[in-house]
């Protein structure tokens, strides 16, 4: 079995959630905010996140898949779950556990611009800034990733881990 190496606290990160929701809460005030949270890896976050927003949101989901079994992304990426909102003229705000290489995001991006939204924007848990492949911005980053493959708090390796309150680093 892996080696599970502490790397963020449940109260860091209550902290860093709280935080980026309140500078949406203010980005986004008075305006039609739609919350597009990547399954799986992201429901955690987006379930604090929502829960920390003081303006209305609306919520639906995407499911994309692209891992496999391995640690890093096969690089082929395939929507399983489409959104079920009209997004038309809203703004939406995609909600992922981890920015890569950006391909996921890149796609997803793509994906929802051809729904004509108004605006669409990006936030990240996690952000591994130093392996993008892609020139996608996140523009609400929670926290920086150097190195390592990260479970817990939603995130996994093999579908196991997810529920972990804490952000571990695996140790192969
Ligand atoms: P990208 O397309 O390379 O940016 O990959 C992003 C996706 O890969 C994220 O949505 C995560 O689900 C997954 N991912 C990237 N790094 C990790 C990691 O360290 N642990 C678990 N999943 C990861
Ligand atoms: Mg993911």
């Amino acid at each position: 079995m892996p080696e599970l190496i502490p790397f963020l606290k449940k109260d860091s990160i209550d902290k860093m959630v709280a935080e980026v929701a309140h500078k949406i809460s203010s980005d986004y005030k008075n305006r039609e905010l739609v919350l597009i949270g990547v399954l799986k890896g992201a429901f955690i976050f987006l379930a604090d996140l929502a829960r920390h927003l003081t303006i209305p949101v609306k919520i639906d989901f995407v499911r994309v898949a692209s891992y496999g079994s391995g640690t890093s992304s096969s690089g082929n990426i395939r929507l399983t779950k489409e959104i079920e909102i009209d997004i038309k003229n809203k703004d939406v705000l995609i909600v992922e556990d981890i920015a890569d290489t950006g391909l996921t995001l890149t796609y997803l991006i793509d994906y929802l611009n051809s729904f004509g939204p108004n605006t669409v924007k990006v936030c990240s848990l996690l952000d591994k800034i130093e392996r993008r492949k892609t020139k996608i911005k996140v523009d609400y980053p929670c926290h920086e990733v150097k190195k390592g493959f990260i479970v817990g708090y939603g995130i996994d390796y093999n579908e196991n881990y997810r529920q972990l309150p804490d952000i571990y680093c695996l140790k192969f």
